[in-house]
């Protein structure tokens, strides 16, 4: 049974990779320095899978320590890397804890991938690179701009990164995956996003706000050019984003021979705005959103969303879970956290 290395494995898309790996006959390590995540995933992937994953709980910037889990660990055939900071607005007001982060980590993981020839590497890449895309949707071959924000360059440089690696004979073939907005959570409700602090992105702001953690929630923004003035994205099931890691790998063992980075977008190919998204959450939840109309957010694209094409006909990727079902899921986990923390208090 091959053995894949996920690093970020605490994170969102790290534990829902970790499942859908483990259900398609993967064995499964983390390196996670829980930095941005706790080890509750760990036990999350458990409950769902039945199977102990183990954690190393090692900082990628530190190289020692990350080469010693590959010398424990001889027989890795390949790696996802997820281990990386992302949110937007954060990069923007501490640019070198980006670069630092984020580039590191990831030379430090191609250096002891080169020093023990695994064979196959997946790239968690972003639609940041984008920029504000001069046409839509956006294709895997739509022009890289100048990104928006230091998490967009680290993405930028971290494809390059990855791309003239693969060029050497250090490593086969590598894939990179441009994700869209991942949301929502596992049907299960055990595993989740769990953002640190004040929640940057969209979908965990409306569901702290619904359940009563935030006050409020603003909207980023509703003069821009759209049809309701608000932005537009292209939300993704977090596990329709976690079953395109396990495609992306099965992709790579069945194309032995290839020696190329191949790059897919992984989007659902709908484009929605924040108003019709809050909407949405509202028709599934049944909760009347606290919300107001804020200025705009910098570093903020009017509108982007996925031609996923590539991702469904070379992959075999298809994509389940509709903006109901994330908004649904996002709403259950976010009660699950709640019925947690409540108890947690009575105890
Ligand atoms: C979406 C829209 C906001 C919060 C994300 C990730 C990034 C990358 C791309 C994967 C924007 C608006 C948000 C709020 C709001 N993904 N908004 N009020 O900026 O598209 O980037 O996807 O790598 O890592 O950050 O996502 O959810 O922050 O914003 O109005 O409280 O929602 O202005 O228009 P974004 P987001």
């Amino acid at each position: 049974m091959a053995k894949i290395l996920v690093t970020g494995g605490c994170g969102y898309i790290g534990s829902h990779t970790i499942v859908d790996l483990l259900e398609n006959g993967f064995s499964v390590i983390s390196i996670d320095d829980n930095s941005r995540s706790t080890a509750y995933a760990v036990s999350g992937i458990e409950q769902i899978t039945g199977k102990k994953i183990k954690n190393y709980k090692v900082d990628l910037k530190n190289f020692d320590e990350t080469l010693a889990v590959f010398q424990e660990n001889e027989d890795i055939s390949g790696v996802i890397h997820f281990a990386a900071y992302k949110a937007v607005g954060e990069s923007v007001a501490e640019p070198l804890r980006y670069y630092e982060n984020n580039m590191i980590g990831l030379i430090n993981l191609l250096k002891c991938v080169q020093e023990f020839d695994i064979p196959y590497f997946v790239f968690s890449s972003s639609c940041t690179v984008y920029g504000n895309p001069d046409s839509i949707p956006v294709t895997e071959l739509s022009p890289v701009k100048k990104a928006e924000s230091p998490y967009g360059a680290t993405k930028q440089m971290g494809e390059e990164i990855v791309a003239d690696y693969t060029k050497t004979d250090g490593m086969r073939a590598a894939i990179l995956l441009r994700y869209f907005n991942p949301v929502g959570a596992h049907p299960s409700a055990f595993i989740g996003e769990s953002p640190v602090g004040k929640p940057q992105n969209l979908v965990p702001a409306i569901t702290q706000t619904a359940v009563g953690k935030l006050p409020k929630m603003m909207v980023f923004g509703d003069d821009y050019p759209t049809r309701d003035g608000s932005c537009i994205r292209d939300y993704i099931h977090v596990c329709d984003i976690a079953r395109a890691h396990t495609l992306a790998l099965q992709y790579l063992v069945d194309n032995k021979n290839k020696t190329t980075c191949d790059i897919f977008n992984l989007g659902s190919g709908n484009g929605i705005t924040v108003l019709e998204a809050i909407h949405t959450f509202e028709e599934v939840s049944g909760v009347k959103l606290n919300y107001e109309i804020a200025p705009r957010r910098p570093g903020d694209v009017v509108a982007i969303y996925a031609n996923n094409d590539a991702a469904v006909s070379e992959l075999g990727w298809e994509i389940k879970y509709d903006i109901t079902e994330m908004m649904r899921t996002a709403w259950a986990w976010e009660l699950k956290i709640k019925a947690a923390e409540e108890k947690v208090k009575s105890n």
